[in-house]
């Protein structure tokens, strides 16, 4: 069994110390002078995977939610994906997530857009999992694992908190060859001393040990490769000016490079060359218990 890292390399990379007044900031740029902000505003600032708002749409599709269920976001962020499933489906739903900063802003901007009835958000690390067992009907995790050296304890402690008929999705970003051409920074490793990319097999193999069943899987290079292209233009050209027309949410100007830090226009060309050049694949894995 590989060891797990330092969970403070993980937490080091993802937290920025100042990441509320970014996140007000880039609001304020986007909607000036407005105090009260419904969840779809948000997004293109809270979401922090390849493909945006469009890609937890797509994924939200095939979770079949019905209204009432528990869901447990593993790896919740800053809690736009979780937010979407209570607004979309008017489901239950428990974030967990080990940046402290990340489940602060989280929590913050679920009460700024009165979700907190139907959200929470804990801070926690998704490996040691400590909720009763079945105590959820569906669970996602969206560009979580590649954090995560020991997949196979991982997809273990999320099929025992699930119900039976539970559903579990994984969208995350695989590797698809040589892991030495990588260049970092990536969107979530500076360097890879915490980077666990792994082969869509590999995933297989851990889920399979663990007792999913996989019974939809979906390629997501080409979508995520047109979305990275959008957010760079955007960037590049439109900063600090408001989205415009259908499907701008995806491009945002003050967009997930908020999250990103800094050096976010070095980790989307690094993760979007990768994708061009057939290394990387965001991948979207549909699993039942069997
Ligand atoms: C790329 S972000 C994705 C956030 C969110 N799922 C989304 O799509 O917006 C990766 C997140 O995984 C969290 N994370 C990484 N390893 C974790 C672990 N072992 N336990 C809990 N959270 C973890 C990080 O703190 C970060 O918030």
């Amino acid at each position: 069994m590989t060891a797990q890292p330092p969970s403070n390399a993980v937490t080091h990379h993802y937290q920025q110390g100042d990441l509320h007044q970014r996140i007000d900031d880039a609001l304020d740029r986007l909607y000036p002078g407005r105090s009260s902000l419904t969840a779809d505003e948000l997004h293109g600032v809270d979401e922090f995977h390849i493909g945006g708002h469009a890609a937890t749409r797509q994924i939200t599709e095939h979770l079949r939610l019905r209204p009432g269920m528990r869901v447990l976001d593993v790896g919740s962020g800053l809690g736009g994906p979780a937010r979407h499933l209570v607004q979309q489906a008017d489901v239950d739903v428990t974030g967990v997530d080990l940046t402290a900063e990340y489940v602060a802003v989280a929590r913050r901007l679920t009460d700024r857009v009165g979700l907190a009835g139907r959200s929470r958000f804990m801070h926690g690390d998704v490996t040691e999992l400590a909720f009763p067992t079945g105590n959820f009907d569906r669970a996602w995790m969206l560009h979580v694992g590649m954090n995560v050296a020991d997949k196979s304890r991982l997809f273990n402690g999320i099929g025992r908190v699930l119900t039976v008929d539970g559903l579990f999705i994984v969208y995350d970003v695989m590797l698809l060859g040589d892991p030495s051409l990588l260049s970092y920074p990536l969107p979530w490793a500076s360097e890879p001393s915490h980077s666990f990319i792994a082969r869509p097999e590999q995933y297989r193999a851990s889920l399979s040990d663990a007792g999913f069943e996989i019974v939809a899987e979906h390629d997501r290079r080409s979508q995520g490769i047109r979305s990275l292209r959008g957010l760079r233009t955007a960037d590049a050209h439109h900063e600090g000016s408001a989205p415009q027309g259908p499907g701008a949410s995806d491009a945002r100007p003050a967009s997930v490079n908020v999250a990103m830090g800094a050096d976010a226009s070095a980790k989307i060309a690094n993760v979007l060359r990768h994708m061009e050049d057939g290394l990387l694949a965001p991948t979207e894995l549909v699993c039942r218990l069997r």
